[in-house]
């Protein structure tokens, strides 16, 4: 059920994760195989109104595929673990919904983004949010100790998609849900992009085919709610349009539950 390719050197992958991520973390303004920042967020459907009420440094690093948060519906009070937070535009927007009486942490294993986000909690007075670093395949949490599970492309990163999807049920209470954003594919990406770890970090080489995906989320033990295509997400460098064009890379927006 791995999308990980026999050569796909997982090792060379993670550096290059995580340094593309520390330069969208430290450098937002340069030019990456995707978006970043406000006009991203609000083309996606991020409401401005909520937007305005994060941190601007955290959403300038924005790296998101989707706008899932509707689909997450988080109330007042909730527990909720953003896996691979960034710099916490999705963390603080769900700061926002459980208010300081809730709880949201965000995890990540890049150290400028977990940095980043941090400082903008303790300055903008989110006490609700903790940020962890560690991995979204073994996130450092306790199970069933969450009411919602969100992600932000993120998970297409990962040769573990499986893992990911039994760790966020393993988080999860009973009932809880899934609401996430990610690359998928049509069809199965040939090796030499499966392979090639750039086009990985700029979140194409490990899409996973939709259907093997749809089936990981079953097989961790969810149901899947909802399924959505995000049609305002695209790529920007001619390399990776081309290869979205050929096969059908798309964003989607999930919600899943756990019985
Ligand atoms: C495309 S960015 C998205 C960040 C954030 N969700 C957002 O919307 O701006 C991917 C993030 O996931 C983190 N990441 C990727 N793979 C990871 C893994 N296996 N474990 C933990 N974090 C990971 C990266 O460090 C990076 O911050």
């Amino acid at each position: 059920m791995s999308t990980a390719a026999k050569q796909l050197d997982t090792g060379e992958l993670e550096q290059r994760v995580k340094s593309m991520y520390e330069e969208v973390a430290l450098e937002p303004d340069r030019e990456f195989h995707f978006e970043t920042g406000r006009p991203l967020a609000e083309r996606l459907g991020y409401p401005a109104g909520d937007l305005d009420r994060i941190p601007a440094a955290a959403i300038d690093s924005f790296a998101g595929v989707g706008y899932f948060q509707d689909l997450a519906a988080i109330d007042r009070g909730e527990a909720v673990l953003d896996l691979g937070s960034g710099s916490g535009t999705d963390t603080f927007f769900a700061a926002l919904r459980t208010g300081p009486e809730g709880l949201v942490v965000g995890v990540d294993m890049t150290d400028a983004q977990l940095a980043k986000a941090r400082t903008l909690a303790e300055e903008g007075g989110f006490t609700q949010v903790e940020l962890r670093a560690g991995y979204i395949e073994s996130p450092p949490v306790d199970d069933g100790q969450f009411d919602c599970v969100i992600s932000n492309g993120v998970v297409n990163l990962s040769p573990d998609k499986p893992a990911v999807f039994a760790a966020a049920a393993r988080a999860l209470r009973p009932g809880g849900r899934l609401a996430l954003s990610d690359i998928v594919s049509a069809h199965q990406l040939p090796e030499g992009v499966t392979c090639d770890a750039s086009l990985w970090a700029a979140c194409i080489g490990g899409a996973m085919q939709q259907d093997g995906y749809r089936a990981a989320i079953e097989a961790a033990g969810f149901e899947i709610d909802t399924w959505k295509e995000n049609t305002a997400y695209r790529f920007v460098s001619d390399r990776a349009d081309n290869a979205t064009q050929k096969y059908g890379v798309t964003s989607v927006s999930v919600l899943a539950r756990r019985p």
